[in-house]
C-alpha cells in the first residue's frame, strides 16, 4: 500500500512555483497576484482563505483578501467582482464558497471574468474543460489528477467510481476521469444520494473518489483488494480531546480500507494541500496568459 502524500507533493509544486516566480522577478516581470473574496464568518472558510494567503506569501505571489460581512447584498458582491475584473494588477481571484443564502451563487460565479477565474467555476471554463480545451481546471480535481500523475497511478481502462456530484469536485472529476488522456481514459460511474446499492458499485471499482462529506462512510467491506482510494472528505467532527475541539475526518475508514488499498490518500495531508497548490498553479497560468 502506498500513501498518496499530498503534503509532500504540494510542497514540491510550491517549490517549483517559487523557482518560476524568482525567474519572473529576475526578468523584472510583475509577480502573479491572487485575490480572494470571503463573505461572512464561516470558520472553515476563513481557515481555507488564510491558508491560500499564506501559500501566496510562501511562493512569492502578491495576494489580497477581501472580507465582506455576512449581510452583504448580491449587488454589493457583484460590484466588488467588477472591481477585481477590471483591476489589471489582479491576475486571478476566487470567491470562497459557500455564500450566504441572500446571494445567488451561480449568478455571482457567472460575473467573474473567465480569464481571471482561477477556480475554474465559470460556465465557460467548465464547458471548455468538458470539451478538452485548455482552461482553468477547478483546483481540487486538478490536484487529484496531479497527485495520481506524480505517483504513476494507472487510470486507463480502469473503472472509476465517483461518490458525490458537487459542482466543485464530483461532477468535474467524473468528466476528467473519462477524458482522453492521462490521467483519464477511465470508465466512470457517478454516484449520488439517489444511487441504489452503492456497495455493489463501489465493490467493482478500481478507483474510488469520494467527495461526500460523511465521515467514515466508505468501509473495507465496500471495496475490493488493490483499490485506489482518493478521499476528498474534510468534515470537522467534534472531539473534546483535540486542541481545536474537533478533528478533520475523511469519508473513508482509513484504518481498515488502507489494508486493502494499493494507493490511498490520508486525511488530513492528502487532497487538501493539493487544492491550494493547484490554485497557485492556476494563478501562475493566469499571469502567463495575461502577459501574452
Ligand atoms: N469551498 C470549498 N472548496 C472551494 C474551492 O475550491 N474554491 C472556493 N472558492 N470555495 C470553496
Amino acid at each position: 500500500m502506498t500513501i498518496l502524500d499530498g503534503k509532500k507533493v504540494s510542497n514540491d509544486i510550491k517549490d517549483e512555483i517559487t523557482d518560476q516566480v524568482k525567474k519572473m522577478v529576475a526578468k523584472g516581470e510583475k509577480v502573479p497576484h491572487l485575490a480572494a473574496i470571503i463573505v461572512g464568518n464561516d470558520g472553515a472558510s476563513l481557515t481555507y482563505v488564510a491558508s491560500k494567503v499564506r501559500a501566496c506569501e510562501r511562493v512569492g505571489f502578491e495576494s489580497t483578501m477581501v472580507r465582506m460581512s455576512n449581510t452583504t447584498s448580491e449587488v454589493e458582491l457583484l460590484d466588488k467582482i467588477e472591481e477585481l475584473n477590471t483591476n489589471s494588477d489582479v491576475d486571478g481571484f476566487i470567491i470562497q464558497l459557500p455564500l450566504p443564502p441572500q446571494i445567488n451563487t451561480q449568478k455571482v460565479l457567472m460575473a467573474v471574468n473567465p480569464d481571471k477565474d482561477v477556480d475554474g467555476f465559470h460556465p465557460m471554463n467548465f464547458g471548455k474543460m468538458a470539451l478538452d480545451m485548455s482552461t482553468f481546471i477547478p483546483a481540487t480535481p486538478f490536484g487529484i489528477l496531479e497527485l495520481m500523475d506524480r505517483y504513476g497511478v494507472e487510470t486507463k481502462g480502469k473503472h472509476t467510481v465517483v461518490i458525490g456530484r458537487s459542482h466543485i469536485v464530483g461532477r468535474p472529476m467524473s468528466i476528467l476521469m473519462g477524458r482522453k488522456g492521462f490521467p483519464g481514459n477511465s470508465t466512470v460511474t457517478l454516484t449520488h444520494s439517489h444511487t441504489k446499492n452503492i456497495t455493489q458499485i463501489t465493490s467493482q471499482a478500481d478507483i474510488i473518489i469520494s467527495a461526500l462529506g460523511v465521515p467514515n462512510f466508505l468501509k473495507a467491506e465496500m471495496v475490493k483488494d488493490d483499490v485506489v482510494i482518493i478521499d476528498v472528505g474534510i468534515t470537522r467532527v467534534p472531539d473534546e480531546t483535540a486542541a481545536k475541539g474537533y478533528v478533520i475526518t475523511g469519508d473513508v475508514d482509513f484504518e481498515n480500507v488502507s489494508k486493502k488499498a494499493s494507493y490511498i490518500t490520508p486525511v488530513p495531508g492528502g487532497v487538501g494541500p493539493m487544492t491550494i497548490a493547484m490554485l497557485l498553479k492556476n494563478t501562475l497560468l493566469a499571469r502567463e496568459r495575461h502577459m501574452q
